[in-house]
């Protein structure tokens, strides 16, 4: 207690000492200070502040041993060759917000100790070579909303101990190659709210210490192949604000080795997990505001040290089961304001090591497969907004915070599937027939049904035996390995139910081998070729085929003519005949139905009255 207090009287004197010098200090340098007017000096801590002073021009007579000089908000419109060569001290020169249009070449020149540079919000479209010529020490460089259209070849190329650069809100629309050589130290730059319809990628080459790189209104509807080579040191990427920006090709980040890769408020409808998939260091994805409908499972898993998962504001119907096994340090996820109705606990590796969701203002249905997240609410940050139930009208706008333990299994429920209509299907045909058997279930949520084939492995929605879209499995062409018993299973989270089917295909007799038909042949819609190939069709040949080449119309008319001559030459001989028997042999069913008279198909004869 003792030696606490002598301690704090000690500092207290101490600190009184300490103010007196220091004023001392600020009386002698004020003397030696001559602030220009319109400015205000704090010569302690050697800052001149002239912003808003209406100045026109930089003011003449500026205190030598300025720090920082801050010239913001005036109306500077040129920067004259070593405009600041009084100025040996200065650290930090502020000349945001004025109407700087040119910038002389070597206009800092003699500023060797400048640290940072800002001229953001000026009405510069070019920036000369040389004109950054002399700040050898400069960290930071802001070059944001200005009219800047191109950066030219080396621009910068006196800036080696540059760290930060911002070009964010220009009209860029090109930079050139040698843009960016000299740039050995730079770590950050941002290019944010340009229009640039192609990556630069040959200028990013030159910045091979390059950590952060951000990228805003690119309008790019690919981004291309190798886009980022040669920036091996880094981490960060941030893509936003690329309206167009549908697709990422499988190389376009090729080369790099990132951390922490942002693309959002872009165009995309699909995770781009293949070229995504070599980024194994990759600690954080966010794929906010792009209309991405499913995270499919089992597609992530090479992101093997992936924490954080960020798809806010998209259109998420689904997150498989699966999504993010393999993903053994996922801690975060945050899908709030999608169109998700459920979230498995399957989704993911493990929800134990989950310590962060955002799943709020999704139309959550809430049953049984939501237990997972009730249950580790305690465990889990909703960042201040828990779900809440939307689409069950009893837990209406229910969160998951305000249910209690007690409640929770039977407000959350789910009912197990069951088959409906559980009558015996047992198929029995013959080979080349088409077989549908049937197959529905309820439960909640609404079970999903799939087909097992007699070797008990799913059966897809194509092929030949398929599982259809509304529960039915459709057999077509039967054929005799078909046979056997099919498996209809409905399952949903709260379990499965299951009905057996059984097929037999009987293969055809072998007396008749062609189950098809030839075309123009007459069809038998009421009998299958197996069972017609026994019935005999009588006719000559030679009746055949005169009656197919001449045509059925025509043949049927030769007849009538031959049978007028028959009924004169008949009754000229007194003896006449009334009825003829024909047999014929139809061309096809149109053709005959044209032809009109006789059923062919109970009979290949017809029989016609004379008169
Ligand atoms: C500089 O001066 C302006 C205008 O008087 C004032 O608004 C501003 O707060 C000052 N800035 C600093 C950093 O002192
Ligand atoms: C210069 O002054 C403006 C207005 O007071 C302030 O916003 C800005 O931060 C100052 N710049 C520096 C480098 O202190
Ligand atoms: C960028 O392009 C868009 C659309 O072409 C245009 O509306 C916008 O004005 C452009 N922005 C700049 C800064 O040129
Ligand atoms: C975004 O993509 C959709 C189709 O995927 C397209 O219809 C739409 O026009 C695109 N939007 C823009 C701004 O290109
Ligand atoms: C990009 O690379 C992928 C993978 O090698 C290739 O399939 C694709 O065709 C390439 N795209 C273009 C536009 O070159
Ligand atoms: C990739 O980055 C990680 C750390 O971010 C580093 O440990 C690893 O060595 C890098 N790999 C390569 C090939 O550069
Ligand atoms: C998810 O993102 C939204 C919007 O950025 C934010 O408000 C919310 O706090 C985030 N939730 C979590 C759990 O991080
Ligand atoms: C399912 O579709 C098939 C083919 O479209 C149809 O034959 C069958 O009757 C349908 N089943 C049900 C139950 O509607
Ligand atoms: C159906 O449920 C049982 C346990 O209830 C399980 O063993 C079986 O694997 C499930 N079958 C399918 C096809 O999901």
């Amino acid at each position: 207690m003792q030696a606490g207090r002598q301690m704090l009287e000690r500092t207290a004197v101490c600190r009184a000492a300490l103010y007196l010098l220091a004023a001392g200090v600020a009386l002698t340098s004020e003397a030696r200070w001559s602030c220009p007017p319109s400015c205000r000096c704090n010569s302690a801590a050697l800052e001149v502040n002239c912003s808003g002073g209406q100045f026109t021009n930089v003011p003449d007579g500026l205190p030598r041993e300025a720090k920082l000089l801050n010239l913001t908000h005036n109306t500077i419109k040129t920067l004259v060759h070593q405009q600041f060569h009084t100025l040996m001290q200065l650290l930090h020169l502020d000349l945001s917000d004025n109407l700087l249009v040119v910038i002389e070449v070597e206009a800092f020149l003699g500023l060797q100790g400048l640290l940072t540079l800002r001229l953001s919000h000026n009405q510069l479209k070019i920036i000369p070579v040389g004109a950054f010529a002399g700040l050898t020490n400069l960290q930071l460089l802001d070059i944001s909303s200005n009219e800047i259209l191109v950066l030219l070849d080396f621009t910068f190329s006196d800036l080696a101990a540059l760290q930060f650069i911002t070009a964010a809100d220009n009209d860029l629309v090109f930079i050139s190659h040698q843009t960016f050589t000299g740039l050995n130290s730079l770590q950050e730059l941002q290019l944010d709210g340009c229009n640039l319809t192609a990556v630069p990628t040959e200028a990013l080459t030159q910045l091979s210490a390059l950590k952060t790189l951000h990228f805003q209104r690119l309008g790019l509807a690919t981004l291309p192949n190798y886009s980022f080579r040669h920036l091996m040191h880094l981490k960060e990427l941030v893509i936003s604000h690329c309206a167009w920006l549908e697709t990422l090709s499988g190389n376009s980040l090729f080369g790099l080795n990132l951390t922490s890769l942002t693309i959002k408020h872009c165009n995309l409808s699909a995770v781009p997990y293949i070229p995504l998939h070599h980024l194994v260091y990759l600690l954080y994805l966010d794929l906010s505001f792009n209309p991405i409908t499913y995270i499919h499972g089992n597609l992530l898993g090479d992101l093997l040290r992936l924490q954080e998962f960020h798809l806010v504001g998209g259109s998420l119907l689904r997150i498989e089961i699966g999504a993010f096994r393999g993903l053994e340090h996922f801690r975060l996820l945050n899908v709030s304001r999608n169109l998700l109705t459920t979230l498995e606990s399957g989704a993911f590796h493990s929800v134990d090591s989950l310590r962060a969701l955002g799943l709020d203002s999704n139309p959550l249905a809430c049953d049984c497969r939501l237990l997972w997240v009730v249950r580790r609410r305690l465990y889990v940050n909703f960042g201040g907004r828990p779900p809440a139930c939307t689409t069950s009208a009893q837990l209406q706008d229910w969160n998951f915070l305000d249910f209690s333990e007690a409640e929770l299994p039977s407000l959350l429920t789910c009912r197990q599937p069951r088959i409906l209509n559980r009558k015996r299907q047992e198929a029995r045909v013959d080979q080349g027939h088409t077989v549908v058997f049937y197959c529905s279930a309820e439960g909640d949520p609404v079970p999903s049904v799939s087909w097992l084939n007699p070797q008990l492995r799913p059966l897809s929605p194509i092929g030949r035996v398929r599982a259809l879209s509304n529960g039915s499995l459709e057999v077509r062409y039967a054929q005799p390995q078909d046979s056997g018993t099919y498996l209809c299973v409905a399952s949903n989270a709260a379990g499965n139910d299951s009905l057996p089917v059984s097929l037999r295909v009987r293969t055809f007799p072998s007396s008749s081998k062609n189950p098809f038909r030839l075309k123009g042949w007459p069809t038998f819609p009421s009998a299958s070729p197996g069972e017609n190939g026994d019935q005999k069709l009588h006719f000559d040949v030679k009746t055949l085929l005169i009656a197919a080449t001449i045509g059925f119309v025509s043949f049927f008319s030769s007849v009538s003519v031959c049978f007028i001559f028959m009924l004169f030459w008949s009754k000229s001989k007194g003896q006449i005949k009334h009825t003829a028997t024909i047999a014929y042999v139809p061309r096809s069913a149109v053709s005959s139905s044209n032809g009109g008279t006789g059923n062919y198909m109970e009979t290949s004869r017809f029989t016609m009255k004379l008169i």
